[in-house]
């Protein structure tokens, strides 16, 4: 992923002269760096050059504040799709907020963006620790969410009136880029504004950052459609099991899940095109040899044999075709000329894996996240996702973070083994 010289260069509100409340921690100095590469021979070149390599501000509690927290009033907003994990991270800043830090004024907006904006009348809610005990136990997110823009002045109108100088705002890179604006507007209206970004896709997509929460989740959940497809496939003469999972433009839900059990014989993900002709031949190659056989295809996947639309959703994403019912269909068709009875079953799990509460340790690494993103708000940093690289956490700009989709690469090793798992060949063009 790395092209050109990377800035990491992460955005303060000013200098620090407030003391941590935090005790018996070790405060995490400013200069700490987390490395970008983790491979010695990828940074031979800076040490020899005697740079530094590439790096991260490494995340954590910092001694000295930029806020006076007894004084200071926050903001939380999740945007975009639902993701397990939504209000373990909802929760775990507000907790943090106030047990860590002592700030009492913790305000939830409704809805995504809108909640921001006076004119929809969404009222946003105060959060406490009482309010948020136990919310990680459900999916969704308490305050809801919505796609799309908003006038970046009338929010900063919200922020103003509600004196808030802090804002949490999880969400992918639509949101991200939102986030992006509100600071860049706050700053033109002279406001320090912390605006502090947990990144959230289920796709797993957000460049510079290792693993997304929820991501883990999806995938447990995933593995039981698959199972249940193999189950079902194995149960019926030249049975077949088709598994649509989400994941637009990156195939990381459907390719992880194919590795947990080595049940499926054909993955397909948006990073690697394959043609249907070659697909329905070695499907019937595989159903002559073992008289069953499991599809899981990622949403995104096979794009360009369905017809082109010019719709796009409130994010701005264009609208896909539905993969699922067309392999189905042709899966169908093509055995039916072939002279060949099947029995297919097609199960697509999208929103219920969505939905679902994060499990343990999903719902810890959203604790970690949400703590880590108070402290960096804290410090008065700014304009920043709180990633995972290199298993630590980290500060990234919000810019890069936004910049591209991290995708699956095909001469890579995920998919080499994923490759390895099914049997499918390298190649299905
Ligand atoms: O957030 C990304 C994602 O999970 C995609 O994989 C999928 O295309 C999209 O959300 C679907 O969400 P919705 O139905 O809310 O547009």
């Amino acid at each position: 992923m790395c092209k050109g010289v990377l800035d990491f260069t992460i955005v303060r509100l000013g200098e620090c002269r407030f003391p941590s409340p935090l005790a018996g921690v070790r405060f995490t100095r400013d200069d700490e760096r987390v490395l970008y590469h983790a491979r010695l021979e990828d940074i031979k070149e800076w040490i020899a050059g005697g740079a530094d390599p590439p790096a991260m501000e490494a995340a954590g509690p910092r001694e000295k504040l930029f806020f006076d927290s007894s004084q200071l009033a926050c903001g939380i907003v999740t945007c975009g799709g639902l993701c397990p994990g939504l209000n373990d991270v909802i929760r775990s800043i507000v907790l943090s907020l106030y047990h860590h830090y002592g700030v009492k004024k913790v305000y939830g907006f409704r809805f995504g963006y809108e909640g921001l904006v006076r004119r929809w009348g969404h009222k946003p809610l105060q959060l406490t620790p009482d309010s948020v005990g136990r919310i990680h136990e459900t999916g969704g997110s308490i305050l809801g969410s919505s796609r799309g823009p908003q006038d970046p002045a009338e929010m900063v109108a919200t922020l103003r009136e509600l004196k808030i100088s802090m804002l949490f705002t999880i969400g992918g890179d639509g949101t991200l880029r939102g986030a992006q604006k509100i600071s860049k507007e706050a700053a033109r209206q002279g406001m320090s504004l912390s605006v502090i970004g947990i990144p959230k896709t289920i796709d797993n997509d957000v460049s510079f950052v290792q693993k997304t929460f929820g991501f883990e989740t999806a995938v447990a959940e995933a593995r039981r459609a698959i199972y249940a497809a193999n189950t079902e496939a194995e149960a019926a003469h030249n049975g077949i099991g088709l598994v649509k999972l989400m994941g637009r433009d990156s195939g990381f839900i459907a390719a992880f899940s194919v590795l947990v059990d080595s049940q499926a014989n054909f993955c397909l993900i948006p990073e690697v095109p394959f043609t249907l002709e070659r697909l329905l031949t070695e499907l019937k190659v595989r159903i002559e040899r073992r008289a069953h056989a499991v599809i899981v295809v990622a949403e995104g996947a096979g794009q360009e044999l369905l017809e082109k639309t010019a719709e796009r959703d409130a994010s701005g994403n264009v609208r896909y075709g539905d993969i699922g019912t067309f392999l189905r269909e042709a899966i169908k068709e093509y055995f039916q000329r072939a002279g060949m009875e099947i029995s297919i079953k097609y199960i697509d799990p999208s929103y219920t894996i969505r939905s679902v509460p994060a499990n343990p340790h999903d719902s810890a690494f959203c604790l970690l996240l949400g703590h880590n993103a108070v402290h960096a708000g804290m410090s008065g940093r700014t304009d920043m996702v709180v990633g995972f690289w290199n298993h630590q956490f980290t500060h990234v700009p919000m810019s890069l973070a936004a910049s591209e989709r991290k995708k699956i690469d095909p001469a890579g090793v995920l998919w080499n083994s994923v490759l390895a798992s099914t049997g499918q060949p390298w190649d299905m063009r």
